[in-house]
């Protein structure tokens, strides 16, 4: 299949980023959400990344407004219907995913590529609400989605390798690397990555030391440019706190328990970067913690 036209539905900043990077590989993008201001919101938000680039010499005037040109709004699910892929990037909830594959599965046409950016949910679950579970497929991006370099591409039970392949292909006009896993919770690098992030979380609870030194362990000692925190600050720990419970339900494993830590911040809607506030409140110039 030669793709052209990417439908990415869900313009938080897992969809806006994926828009961008869709968008400066040359495919022409819808970007959907609910609500207008989320959709203008995201691309403002894709412009100051694109006008970053550009200071750095590596964009011009001409190129930044092609590439934004190659962004259209849409508010409304039915402009999904030229689409050769879709990719869903909505809320981390099975449920809410599966309301938008379902919707997308009467609108668009029987050959249009179904990629789910989940890190966790089954992909052969979130296939059967459609008549197209050989179309469907994961293909889940990093945070930010411009700069990660990787694509893990998700196989489901019935999908087939044709659209194996399409993912890749997209992956690679996109420049990204890719790995292959196999549809189980949290797949290969959700499983690797998340336990980390709630053992840095589980040692703040336990009182072992304070949210700066736990991220300078893992940002010094191991080598990794953020620390437990302050990603999950930028993932957000309501993602992380549903991806942990799709991890313990998943493998029924204690050691993705999430830690009760978690979930307090999490009820007190203290969710990191996007709401100003988590391990480090963000409401100054410099980030500070906040526990
Ligand atoms: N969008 C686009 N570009 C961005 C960006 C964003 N949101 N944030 C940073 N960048 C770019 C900058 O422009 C800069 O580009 P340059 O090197 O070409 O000049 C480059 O990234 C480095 O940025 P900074 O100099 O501002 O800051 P850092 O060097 O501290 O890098 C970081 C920032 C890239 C976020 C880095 O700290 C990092 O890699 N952190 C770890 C991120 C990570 O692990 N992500 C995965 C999370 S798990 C996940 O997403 C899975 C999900 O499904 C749960």
């Amino acid at each position: 299949m030669d793709v052209k036209n990417i439908f990415v539905v869900g313009a938080g900043q897992m969809g806006s980023g994926i828009a961008q990077v869709a968008a400066q590989a040359g495919f022409e993008v819808l970007l959907h959400d609910v609500e207008e201001k989320i959709v203008v919101g995201a691309k403002e938000k894709i412009r100051k990344q694109l006008e970053r680039v550009k200071e750095k010499g590596r964009l011009t005037a001409e190129e930044l407004e092609a590439i934004l040109g190659r962004i259209r709004p849409a508010l409304d699910l039915s402009a999904g219907k030229g689409a050769d892929v879709v990719i869903e990037a909505v809320f981390e909830k099975e449920e809410i995913k599966k309301e938008a594959l379902k919707k997308l599965d009467g609108i668009c046409p029987p050959k249009t590529v179904f990629a789910s950016n989940t890190s966790s949910i089954s992909i052969t679950r979130l296939a059967t609400v459609t008549k197209r579970p050989d179309k469907v497929v994961g293909m889940h991006f990093f945070n930010p989605a411009p700069v990660m370099k990787l694509i893990e591409i998700v196989r489901g039970y019935l999908t087939s390798e044709e659209t194996i392949g399409i993912a890749r292909s997209i992956a690679a006009a996109m420049g990204k690397e890719t790995i292959l896993a196999k549809d189980y919770p949290g797949f290969l690098s959700t499983r690797i990555g998340m336990p980390l992030i709630n053992e840095g979380i589980l040692a703040l609870y336990q009182g072992l030391g304070s949210v700066e030194d736990i991220d300078k362990a893992n940002r010094l000692g191991l080598n990794h440019p953020m620390g437990p925190l302050e990603l999950a600050d930028l993932v957000g720990l309501d993602t992380i706190l549903n991806v942990l419970e799709i991890l313990y339900e998943g493998h029924g494993e204690q050691k993705y328990f999430p830690c009760p830590l978690l979930r307090q911040m999490v009820d007190a809607g203290h969710l990191g970067r996007k709401s100003g506030r988590g391990f480090y409140d963000y409401s100054g110039k410099e980030k500070k913690p906040a526990l």
